[in-house]
């Protein structure tokens, strides 16, 4: 099955390439595919006579069925649905893209060409699409003991070969300035970047930054990254910040109660204002606590 299989590739690459090409088309000759997702195959042409338009593109496979048809009802079953032609052959471009990839869909498909009664072949016009597990994201590297409130710029990159629908980047701590790009690394491969500023706050949970990318079709993967931030210090803000204040205000009630008991309106007053008073001092020591502790 396999063996047959590479000896019928073999006869017809061997038929093909006697054959005589009329044109000059560039189609890589093979490309990766995650299965389930999507693939765009690359593919440019030259005509040497005049400027050719109204081309009617064509993608056969191997037994000669059409994986691509400008025509739906000509399309194999196999394929019904689930190609589209992405460029323009008005501007000498065959891009087409194969979506819900399977994993038999190994090709080799090759371009041609009508118009009217008119055929035109192209050499290079084949490709082999290789299946292929997602590929892993890979993150900027992050700086060490990071200060608490300080702006750190981290970034998440993956290649796919899906450039019509982008792997989505997200991560696993709040973010701000998400800025995303998408590049041609050649031979239909695409880098999708996003790069955003994270701020830690020193109070993270964990000790890690997962950037997870959501391919087309479902597929995730993920990376990990060690998150080292300054840790908050001291005997401060920690059960001893709490039960300190709790006895605080626990003295400002009863000071206040004692001077209540005393029945003077007008000393009531006064333990009514030293009792605020004595609430706001409380504060004021709790946030300077937690001010230095930050620092
Ligand atoms: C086939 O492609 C090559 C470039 O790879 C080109 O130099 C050559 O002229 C082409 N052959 C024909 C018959 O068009
Ligand atoms: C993507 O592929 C290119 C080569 O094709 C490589 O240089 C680059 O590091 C890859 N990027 C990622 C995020 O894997």
């Amino acid at each position: 099955n396999s063996l047959t299989k590479l000896t019928v590739t073999y006869c017809f690459l061997l038929i093909f390439s006697q054959t005589n090409f009329q044109h000059v088309a560039d189609v890589i000759p093979k490309i990766t595919a995650l299965p389930r997702s999507c693939v765009v195959i690359p593919c440019s042409f030259k005509m040497e006579e005049e400027y050719v338009t109204r081309l009617r593109v064509l993608w056969v496979t191997i037994k000669g069925g059409y994986m691509f048809h400008t025509d739906p009802d000509d399309v194999l079953d196999n394929f019904k649905g689930r190609t589209r032609l992405i460029g323009n052959p008005d501007e000498q471009d065959c891009s087409v893209e194969m979506d819900n990839v399977q994993t038999h869909d190994n090709g080799p498909f090759c371009f041609r060409a009508e118009r009217e009664n008119e055929r035109y072949s192209f050499n290079n016009s084949c490709v082999f699409i290789i299946m292929r597990a997602p590929d892993k994201p890979v993150m900027s590297s992050l700086p060490e003991d990071i200060e608490p409130g300080t702006r750190v710029a981290v970034k998440c990159s993956v290649n796919h070969t899906c450039s019509s629908h982008p792997p989505q980047i997200t991560w696993s701590v709040p973010t701000a300035r998400e800025t995303i790009s998408h590049s041609h690394m050649g031979g239909g491969v695409w880098e999708t970047v996003s790069a955003v500023t994270f701020i830690p706050t020193g109070y993270e949970e964990k000790d890690e930054i997962v950037c997870t990318a959501k391919f087309w079709g479902g597929k995730t993967q993920e990376n990990t990254a060690f998150l080292s931030i300054r840790r908050v210090q001291g005997v401060g803000f920690g059960p001893y910040a709490i039960v300190s204040s709790l006895v605080f205000i626990l003295i400002c009630v009863l000071t206040g109660v004692f001077i209540y008991k005393r029945q003077h309106r007008f000393v009531w007053f006064l333990a009514y204002t030293y009792a605020l008073e004595c609430l706001h001092l409380n504060l004021n020591l709790y946030s300077a606590t937690r001010r230095s502790n930050l620092h």
